[in-house]
């Protein structure tokens, strides 16, 4: 099969690993790809959002099946446009994005299929919030409804913190028509874990989970990143909490999205938090993680394209998902000052120095190759990934290539996975 990936992240690097493996491959594309995913897929720089574009380069090169990535295609309608146009897709339609694009629609849709949750109220008008929030007590969890690349959620434990928080959102339109309605949010305490699931229009099968490690600092602190380094699995999740989740967060999903007259073709990511009350959502996506994606496709020992071409064919039922026992550990480098200011097209000089032996892989996000060399284009630069008997082996595998990477310009969390 031809098959064209479309995005440029560690995600799509993972996913263009895996591909690769797959006996079905015969030529993998990506559009636009990067500094790495270019060594082994043939890379096009085309603008996604012009959909007809994408179209006829799928028939200019015969392309099987796509792949999409990023949420935002999806949200543009790339699937349903190409679908329609009858080429094979794996990403959901655009209504059934509406879980990850509309952070309203996706907690009416929980509070409709009483799927555990944060408590919350939605605000489109400025005092009305400020109201709200003068009469409540905090911390204040506020989410932007639309998509803000992983911008869109503010945690203040003051009042007057968090009404300029909704000055800015309602009033100033820091997030644009993404931020026209807002949630207030209970504040939940516990563990954060990802859960991932394929979905096709008659089944549900769980793939992996990973914890993830979203602050900028070591021990939890700063600012929210897209995600700074993961692992899988963890002690921290015991066979109770799991059948939790597939009882009461999995199941009445599928159930609802059923009822709802939603079909959804893809993986759906299942945000979680797990409190003393049991496991919560705090958002669907509708799509991969990342650095999630890169630990879970490490540990993904069956075909692929196979699984992903059985979600796209209502088959899910002949899938049967294998993993490799050994853990897997990640850690993200980012460019110095991510993910406020930073600097780009630095050289990364050592990374053919680097052997990917010992279980490590290592996926790009931000670079570019020149002349055979990789420089920085980007705030997430690379992602270490080691798999290892333990925990702790393939944390320290990770540690020692960063080590031999010596990336001046790189900066990266010490304490992934402890
Ligand atoms: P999201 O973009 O929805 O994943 O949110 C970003 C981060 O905000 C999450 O990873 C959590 O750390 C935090 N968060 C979101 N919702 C809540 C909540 N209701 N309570 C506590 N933390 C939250
Ligand atoms: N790492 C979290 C995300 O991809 O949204």
């Amino acid at each position: 099969m031809n098959i064209l990936v479309l995005g440029n992240g560690g995600r799509e690097h993972a996913l263009c690993w895996k591909i690769k493996q797959s006996p079905k491959c015969k030529s993998l594309y990506c559009i636009p790809g990067n500094g790495g995913i270019s060594s082994i897929a043939k890379c096009f720089v085309i603008d996604p959002r012009k959909k007809s574009d994408i179209y006829k380069f799928c028939i200019k090169y015969l392309i099987d099946f796509v792949v999409i990535g990023p949420e935002t295609y999806l949200e543009q309608g790339l699937s349903d446009y190409l679908i329609k146009r009858n080429i094979a897709v794996f990403g959901p339609s655009k209504q059934a994005s509406k879980l990850e694009t509309s952070k309203v629609f996706s907690k009416q849709f929980m509070k409709k299929f009483n799927i555990p949750t944060a408590k919350y109220s939605k605000f489109t008008n400025f005092e009305k919030a400020k109201q709200y929030i003068d009469s409540n007590k905090g911390p204040f969890v506020i989410k932007v409804s639309g998509l803000a690349a992983g911008k869109g959620v503010l945690i203040s434990t003051k009042s007057d913190e968090a009404i300029k928080n909704c000055y800015e959102i309602l009033i100033q339109k820091k997030f644009g028509n993404a931020g026209n309605q807002i949630l207030i949010e209970e504040y939940l305490e516990g563990f954060e874990i990802s859960y991932f699931i394929y979905v096709d229009k008659k089944n549900y099968l769980p793939i992996d989970y990973a914890l993830d490690h979203k602050k900028l600092f070591d021990g939890e602190k700063g600012p929210n990143t897209g995600g700074m380094g993961a692992f899988t699995p963890s002690n921290k999740i015991n066979s109770e909490i799991e059948k939790k989740i597939l009882k009461e967060i999995i199941d009445p999903t599928f159930q609802g999205l059923k009822k709802s007259n939603i079909t959804y073709r893809g993986v759906l990511f299942l945000g979680l938090i797990v409190t003393n009350n049991g496991p919560k959502v705090i958002e669907y996506n509708v799509r991969f993680g990342d650095p999630e994606c890169q630990v879970i496709m490490r540990r993904y020992k069956s075909d692929i394209i196979k699984d992903l071409k059985n979600v796209s064919n209502d088959k899910l039922n002949l899938s049967k998902l294998k993993k490799i026992s050994e853990p897997c550990l990640c850690v993200v480098l980012t460019s110095k000052g991510y993910p406020l200011k930073f600097r780009k097209n630095i050289l990364i000089k050592n990374l053919n120095k680097i052997q990917n032996k010992d279980g490590v892989e290592i996926f790009h996000s931000g670079t570019k190759k020149n002349m055979d060399k990789i420089f920085s284009s980007g705030g997430r630069v690379l992602t270490i990934t080691a798999t290892g008997k333990s925990i702790k082996i393939a944390r320290k595998r990770v540690y020692s290539v960063l080590k031999k990477l010596n990336w001046k310009n790189g900066f990266f969390r010490k304490d992934i996975g402890k």
